[in-house]
C-alpha cells in the first residue's frame, strides 16, 4: 500500500479547530465539535497531535498527561488518507512524544468492533486488559481497555 512520506506531525495550533471538527463528523457517530476541541486547547495537560500534507490537516490524535500517565481521547485519519502509514506517524510522534515526558503508561478505548483501530494499537504492542460493558453510544457497544507500558 501506498505510504506517504511527506506528512509532518506537529502540535495543533487554535487555527485547525475547525478542519479537526469535520474529521470528527466525517468519522464518528457523536463527533467532538470544534468548542470541545477549544476546550482542549485551553486545558494544560491536554494535547493534540496533527498530521499534515502540506497545509492540509489528514490526522491527528488527542491526548491526556496526568503524571505519568496518557490516555488517548481520540485518533483519526481522513478517509482519502486511511492505509498510507499517516496512524502510525501519529503514534511514534505520540510514544516518543511520552517517554520524552516521563509517561510510564499509555491507555485507551476501543469498540471492540473497531478492528482497523485494535490492529493499530496491537502493532505498537497494546495489549487488551478489560472489557467497559456498554462504554460506547450511537451505537450502544462494549469497548476493550488497552494498555501499553513503557
Ligand atoms: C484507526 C485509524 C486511525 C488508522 O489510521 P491509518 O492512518 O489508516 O493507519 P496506518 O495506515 O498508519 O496503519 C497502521 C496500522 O494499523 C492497522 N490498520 C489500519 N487500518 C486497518 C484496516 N482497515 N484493517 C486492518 N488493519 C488496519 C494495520 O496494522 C496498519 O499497519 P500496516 O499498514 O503496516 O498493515 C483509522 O482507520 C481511522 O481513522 N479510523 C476511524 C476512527 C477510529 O476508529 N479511531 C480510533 C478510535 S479508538
Amino acid at each position: 500500500m501506498l505510504s506517504q512520506p511527506n506528512i509532518t506531525v506537529t502540535p495543533f495550533e487554535r487555527e485547525d479547530i475547525p478542519a479537526l471538527a469535520e474529521i470528527e463528523r466525517e468519522e464518528f457517530s457523536i463527533p467532538f465539535k470544534e468548542k470541545d476541541f477549544e476546550d482542549l486547547y485551553n486545558t494544560s495537560y491536554s494535547y493534540v497531535l496533527v498530521a499534515r500534507q502540506g497545509e492540509a490537516v489528514v490526522g491527528y490524535v488527542s491526548f491526556n498527561i496526568i503524571i505519568d500517565e496518557c490516555s488517548i481521547i481520540n485518533f483519526a485519519t481522513k478517509n482519502e488518507f486511511k492505509r498510507q502509514g499517516v496512524g502510525k506517524k501519529l503514534m511514534d510522534t505520540l510514544i516518543s512524544h511520552c517517554k520524552g515526558c516521563g509517561v510510564r503508561k499509555v491507555f485507551l478505548e476501543v469498540r471492540v468492533s473497531n478492528a482497523p483501530a485494535i490492529a493499530l494499537y496491537e502493532k505498537y504492542g497494546f495489549e487488551g486488559v478489560g472489557i467497559s460493558k456498554n462504554h460506547f453510544s450511537a451505537p450502544r457497544e462494549d469497548a476493550i481497555l488497552m494498555n501499553l507500558e513503557f
